[in-house]
């Protein structure tokens, strides 16, 4: 089987790795890439490498690898591909993300194969365990955490008290953080992520641009002093669920944690993934969501799936539906932090505010010995909707004694 790689960077050296050391069966012919002179390496003597896409889409290639990124031209050189009788497989989360429903349509037409094991959670093989594996349960919700960069970030804070922004540093020099970290962050990689998920093992096709996304830029190290003090920590959670009025609740946000869950014992850069089902209740998918090496066995596991189905057609892709709406509401116990000057009455006119939003506080949290200037101090609340604690916060936001804008984040059980 022959095949051809778009991109020759992290991923893409990793996978032309394997396949001139371990894949007998697949033979790689072609390297695209931009300026590929600079690309060229001597263990892959037999490659023709090349700076012309066309060469790729118009060879004799089996197989075309998109590991490139980006939306565009890598979403052309795919369609191309599909186009001409070739099966894809892609690593490339925000174009299944937004493109994936269109591509697999084109793929399905063409009786070939579009697969994206790599996209989601690199190294765990969580597409085909979801696809093949729980294919016997009916999955109504699936969290996780997916983006390993915030993971480590929020690792760090907890773990060695380090402040976000040093936190952010430290996972830029050994090179788990972009120099623009903002993908990460800020929500929109871990979001690209769900979006798959929901589509792979709940059946929906869900777009990153409908799921709401907030940042961890806003943790402070005292958060993970309070989140200690509760038996919790902290985590950029991603959490799609379908409901039974065919609604569905997405959302991407740092989260308040119980220590010996799921969710907290990943750390460092490692993912995992949740899934809850009607049947076979929680399973767990954890490991190394990202790094050249584990996100090139999947994909060279995607060939090596294509190539086992030798010429047989695809004809099938599994169905998806739209939800009725997306919304990231969801009813939790949440987390406000507060930063004010101290001063008498403070706790009585957030009860006052809270109380008219008919939200009940459950606990009041004050460490000894901080700054009256800039104290902080936190208030948990008992299961409310976020609508109601923003309706809150807008009104708080206003009192004279913050010296920075209220912080919230769910409690999650
Ligand atoms: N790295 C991971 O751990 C990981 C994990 C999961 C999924 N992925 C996904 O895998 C894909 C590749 O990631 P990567 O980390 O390997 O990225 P990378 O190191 O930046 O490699 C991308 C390669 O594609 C080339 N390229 C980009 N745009 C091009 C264009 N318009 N024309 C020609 N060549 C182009 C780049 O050339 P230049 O050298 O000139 O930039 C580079 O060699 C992305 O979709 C990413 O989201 C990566």
């Amino acid at each position: 089987v022959k095949v051809a790689l778009l991109g020759f960077g992290t991923v893409g050296s990793h996978v032309a790795r394997i396949l001139a050391t371990d894949a007998k069966d697949l033979q790689l012919t072609h390297v695209f890439n931009r300026g590929v002179e600079r690309k060229k390496v001597d263990w892959l003597p037999d490659v023709r490498w090349t700076d012309n896409a066309d060469h790729v889409l118009s060879s004799d290639a089996d197989i075309v690898v998109e590991v490139m990124g980006g939306r565009e031209p890598a979403g052309t050189y795919v369609r191309r591909a599909l186009e001409s009788g070739k099966s894809v497989v892609t690593a490339n989360k925000q174009l299944i993300a937004n493109d994936g429903t269109a591509l697999l349509e084109l793929a399905r037409e063409r009786g070939v194969h579009l697969s994206y094991e790599a996209s989601v959670a690199g190294g765990i093989p969580v597409v085909r365990a979801l696809r093949e594996g729980l294919s016997g349960d009916r999955l109504h919700r699936v969290s996780g955490v997916l983006n390993g960069t915030c993971n480590y970030i929020l690792t760090r804070m907890g773990e060695a008290g380090a402040t976000f922004e040093s936190a952010l540093a430290e996972a830029q020099a050994l090179g788990f953080a972009e120099a623009d970290p903002t993908d990460d962050v800020d929500g929109f990689d871990a979001r690209a992520k769900l979006c798959i998920l929901a589509r792979v093992a709940l059946g929906l096709d869900v777009s990153p641009g409908e799921v709401a996304c907030r940042t961890i830029r806003d943790l402070r190290d005292v958060d993970f002093m309070y989140a200690q003090r509760l038996g919790c920590t902290i985590r950029q959670v991603s959490r799609v669920e379908r409901l039974d009025d065919g609604s569905v609740v997405a959302w991407v946000q740092p989260a308040i944690v119980a220590s010996g869950s799921p969710l907290a014992r990943v750390t460092g850069s490692e993912n995992v993934v949740l899934t809850s089902g009607v049947h076979g209740g929680e399973t767990a998918f954890s490991g190394r969501g990202a790094g050249g090496g584990p996100t090139a066995v999947a994909v060279v596991s995607d060939l090596v799936a294509i190539a086992r189905r030798g010429g047989q057609r695809n004809v099938s892709s599994p169905a998806v539906s739209r939800p009725s709406s997306v919304t990231a509401e969801f009813s939790a116990p949440h987390y406000l932090r507060f930063v004010v000057t101290d001063q008498p009455v403070i706790i009585a006119r957030l009860a006052t505010i809270l109380a008219t939003h008919r939200i009940n506080i459950d606990a009041v949290f004050q460490a000894p010995g901080m700054s009256k200037d800039a104290l902080p101090f936190v208030v948990t609340l008992e299961a409310c909707d976020p609508a109601q604690v923003n309706a809150a916060l807008a009104e708080m936001l206003r009192l004279d004694f913050n010296v920075a804008p209220p912080f919230w984040m769910p409690m999650l059980g």
